[in-house]
């Protein structure tokens, strides 16, 4: 059973998966959050997810800041401790709420480091943060690369691993989320590259034998001298390489 909404620019779709043999609902969310309306972006979307059930939801990577930071100076004032920042409290009061899990990006403020990262919470609270790994492009002069690799979270009914965007382009980040024993990747991503990641994530599912989950986002943000459009085309991809949903 599946459904799709659309809401000006944003996108909802939520899939079953028990034909896969998946015992949870999986939902995507395709946003184009304002650039620095942090509390707004993710207010909005979680009103958006009110309307859907799904038993696990992926947002998209910066879901709550957007992505473009002049420098990191501004990223840094926008960035936030996990799990008492503002993002992290908002997405764990809506599990709380829906009992349901989320896995979303955002901007992680640490000590003297900022990471762009990745949270899974539940009812309860933090399971786990991710920090990107593989920075992509103008983020390397931003954010500091993660510093505890991959982890894999036993939900009870699936096994939850967290990759970030640009990770994709990288086997070993999948691989190593799937030696450990992940059902699905999860995968928040802001991806500008015209369709690679739909591909290389649909033989990330093929190769490994998982799901996989991209929750991209829409829109362009024109707040450098480059302009950068993203490409949306979120997707859930069957461990058979099949695409069960693409928006
Ligand atoms: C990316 O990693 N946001 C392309």
């Amino acid at each position: 059973m599946e459904s799709e909404r659309r809401v000006k620019n944003v996108h909802v779709a939520a899939i079953e998966s028990l034909r896969y043999h998946l015992p949870m609902r999986i939902g995507i969310v395709q946003t184009s959050p304002v650039f620095g309306e942090r509390d707004r972006n993710a207010s909005d979307a979680l009103d958006l997810m009110s309307e859907e059930q799904a038993d696990l939801w992926v947002l998209p990577e910066l879901f709550a800041t957007g992505y473009q930071f002049v420098d990191a100076k501004e990223a840094r004032a926008l960035a936030e401790p996990v799990p008492d920042g503002p993002t992290s409290q908002a997405l764990i009061a809506f599990a709380g709420v829906r009992g349901c899990h989320l896995v979303a990006g955002l901007a992680e403020r640490d000590g003297p480091q900022i990471y762009n990262s990745a949270v899974l919470v539940g009812p309860d609270g933090l399971l786990a943060c991710y920090r990107k790994v593989h920075l992509f492009y103008r983020e390397k002069g931003i954010f500091a690369p993660g510093d505890r690799g991959f982890a894999v979270i036993d939900l009870g009914s699936a096994c939850i691993g967290m990759m970030v965007c640009f990770d994709h382009l990288f086997p070993e980040s999948a691989r190593s989320l799937a030696l450990q024993g992940a059902d699905l990747l999860a995968h928040p991503a802001n991806l500008v590259l015209p369709d690679l990641a739909q591909r290389t994530m649909a033989t990330r599912a093929l190769e490994n034998g998982v799901f996989t989950a991209t929750a991209n986002r829409v829109g362009t943000e024109s707040r450098t001298e480059e302009s950068l459009t993203y490409t949306g085309r979120s997707q859930i991809v069957a461990p058979d390489g099949t695409v069960l949903l693409r928006l």
